[in-house]
């Protein structure tokens, strides 16, 4: 039986420099419990390096991965992340929380974005256990030094990654 979803669009906000089967885990989890979901790719993230790929290109990796849905959209955007939520009609901001390690950077997020933005409500969903230690850091740091990333993100990206990162 198909559970019945809570109707209303999410947010799915991130870097996704680049996706992983973590994030996709938590994208399939949301398209199950929402009527719309929107991949929001941050253009150029504030508080992160420069990113490997281009946003266009992390929009495309993600797009290949979720076309079987038909409810999710993935757009690139570099406005505040509750502007882009507005924009987009969406009541909902989803998260993954994988250790308490996110918990402080996504509790201060989570302040930022209420007091800016009170109607907006922000959900955090648990990692399944078997992407709890799953970052596309730690992805890009054993492609650059040459290591397995089989199994972590999809063969496509892992090409792309290797193209781009190995020394
Ligand atoms: O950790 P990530 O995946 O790079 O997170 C990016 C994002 C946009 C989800 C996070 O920075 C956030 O929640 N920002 C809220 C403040 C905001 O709107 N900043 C502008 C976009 S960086």
């Amino acid at each position: 039986m198909t559970p019945e979803k809570n109707g209303g669009t999410a947010v799915l906000p991130g870097s996704y420099d680049p996706v992983t089967f973590g994030h996709l885990d938590i994208i399939s989890r949301a398209a199950n419990a929402f009527d719309n979901v929107i991949v929001g790719v941050v253009n150029q993230p504030v508080r992160k390096q420069q990113t490997v790929f281009s946003a266009e290109e992390r929009v495309a990796f993600i797009e290949a991965e979720v076309a079987e849905y038909g409810n999710v959209q993935v757009k690139p955007f570099d406005t505040l992340l509750v502007d882009f939520a507005r924009e987009h009609g969406a009541k909902v901001i989803v998260k993954g929380l994988r250790a308490i390690s996110d918990f402080e950077y996504e509790f201060e997020m989570n302040q930022l974005n209420r007091k800016m933005a009170p109607e907006i409500e922000s959900m955090y969903m648990m990692a399944a256990p078997q992407f709890s230690f799953l970052s596309s850091s730690g992805v890009k740091e054993l492609a650059m030094f040459g290591g397995d990333i089989e199994g972590l993100v999809p063969d496509p990206v892992a090409v792309r990654l290797q193209e781009e990162l190995k020394r």
